[in-house]
């Protein structure tokens, strides 16, 4: 598959194979990560790559919109410092392991960090300092089958793209 194929295949998985991820391959997607654009260069970035299955299940149980993180293979929390563009910066990188992650086989899922009830508590399950800010968690795992990639609706190219003017 060629990079465009890729972007355009990338969709949220939530249901995932019991196979573990290989360490270099997660390494891999955190390289990845640290190459993603930031304001000022200023990489303000930890990633915390999670694979215990304790962890990941005290991770699934943060929310509703969680639960799924029990079952993927490795969750990476994206933390920044407390910069000016810290959110940008964040999210950057988080685009960047959701695309990286496809592009290895791997299917993923982004679950909203910045500003949750829940930041604290993963800042101390994880043993991150309580300046850092949590951006997201992002599920990984090798999809279950074709069907994980449920198709989300995307808002056509003609319905989205404006030439010269609005
Ligand atoms: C900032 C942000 C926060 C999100 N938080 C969650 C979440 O907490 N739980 C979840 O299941 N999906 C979450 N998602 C995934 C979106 O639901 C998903 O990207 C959207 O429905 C479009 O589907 P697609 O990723 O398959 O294209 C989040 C996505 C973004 C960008």
């Amino acid at each position: 598959m060629d990079t465009i194929d890729i972007l355009k295949k990338r969709r949220s998985v939530r249901v995932f194979q019991n196979k573990e991820i290989p360490k270099n391959i997660l390494e891999e997607i955190i390289d990845v990560a640290r190459f993603s654009p930031t304001a000022r260069n200023e990489q303000p970035w930890e990633f915390i790559v999670v694979t215990g299955a304790e962890t990941l299940k005290k991770l699934s149980e943060l929310g509703d919109n969680a639960k799924f993180i029990s079952g993927a293979k490795a969750c990476v929390a994206v933390f920044c410092s407390d910069t000016k563009y810290y959110l940008e910066d964040g999210c950057s990188a988080t685009v960047n392991i959701l695309n990286a992650a496809i592009a290895l086989g791997i299917g993923s899922c982004w679950v909203a960090g910045d500003r949750k009830p829940y930041c604290d508590e993963v800042k101390k399950l994880l043993g991150a300092s309580q300046e850092l800010k949590l951006v997201s968690l992002i599920a990984l795992g090798y999809p279950l089958d074709e069907k994980s990639f449920k198709l989300a609706d995307k808002r056509a190219l003609q319905e989205v793209l404006h030439c010269e003017k609005f």
